[in-house]
């Protein structure tokens, strides 16, 4: 038997990088995975899950947007049965100069990474406890849930704020069996990684295409950027029975680069 057999998983923002990895992870893993992003793009994870055999369906879903949001947990419910399982994996990001940073750049950024993760962990726990057996709920955080990083005051408030949101919840289900963790990637080579690069690459001095990624990288103790399934390995074993008593807990999924 899978690890993963007979559970039902929802991960928001999974349509390419970290999140498409997490959800392949737990669709081999036996698990019936429903992937939402806001791009169509989310068909193809679809596809390349049922490709290797596994169970997916998806939606087009704004996680700034509660509709958008009930109705994912609705098409997810009606798909598979009920929901056991819940990543909270969307996120965007700017990089700017404070005297650029704008007040639309600012709201879109914590409307996506920190109202999003609120409206989808509301409305899992509200599914998780229609049925009363618990849950798991996985929050994506970052490197800036520990020390915000230059030009990114924004992003770091918004990520700081994913760490709270899963604290207060952890205290607040630990007692119906649902625990709620988040972890922090550190440097992943994924579509959002590669705007990093080259946007604080402009800021921060004369960089070519992958040369602050290489020099960041450089710093990290183990020595290599992330993939996806470094993260997908963690996330699975918070959503499973081995971290049953692992609750409010942000951990770091980043070689080493922070040690806290
Ligand atoms: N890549 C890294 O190094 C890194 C580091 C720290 C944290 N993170 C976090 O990991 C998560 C995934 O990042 P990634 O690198 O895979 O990024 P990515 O840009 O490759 O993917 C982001 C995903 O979020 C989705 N998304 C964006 N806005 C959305 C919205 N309004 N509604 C629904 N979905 C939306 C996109 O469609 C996509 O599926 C994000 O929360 C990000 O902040 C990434």
């Amino acid at each position: 038997m899978a690890r993963f057999d007979n559970k039902t998983v929802v991960v928001a923002g999974a349509s390419r990088g970290i999140g498409a990895a997490i959800a392949k992870r737990f669709a081999r893993e036996g698990a019936s995975v429903f992937v939402s992003a806001n791009e169509p793009r989310v068909e193809e994870v679809v596809k390349a899950i049922r490709a290797e055999g596994g169970r997916a369906e998806c939606s087009i879903t704004d996680v700034t947007d509660k509709a958008s949001v009930i109705a994912m947990y609705d098409a997810a419910e009606a798909a598979f049965g009920s929901i056991d399982i819940s990543c909270q994996n969307a996120g965007v990001i700017t990089i700017a100069k404070i005297e650029d940073l704008t007040e639309a750049e600012w709201n879109k950024v914590l409307a996506v990474n920190t109202t999003g993760v609120f409206l989808c962990c509301q409305e899992a726990i509200r599914r998780i406890r229609k049925h009363g057996r618990g849950g798991r709920l996985i929050n994506t955080a970052s490197g800036q849930s520990r020390q915000g990083f230059i030009y990114t005051p924004h992003y770091a408030a918004s990520k700081f704020g994913v760490m709270g949101i899963t604290q207060s919840l952890a205290k607040e289900v630990a007692r119906e069996n649902i625990t709620v963790n988040a972890f922090c990637p550190g440097i992943i080579d994924t579509d959002m990684w590669a705007y990093n690069d080259e946007a604080w690459g402009k800021l921060l001095g004369d960089y070519k295409p992958g040369e602050l990624m290489a020099e960041w990288v450089a710093n990290i103790p183990i020595g290599r950027v992330g993939k996806g399934e470094d993260i997908a390995g963690v996330v699975a074993f918070l959503a499973s029975d081995d971290a049953a008593y692992v609750t409010g807990q942000t951990i770091n999924i980043d070689g080493g680069m922070f040690m806290s």
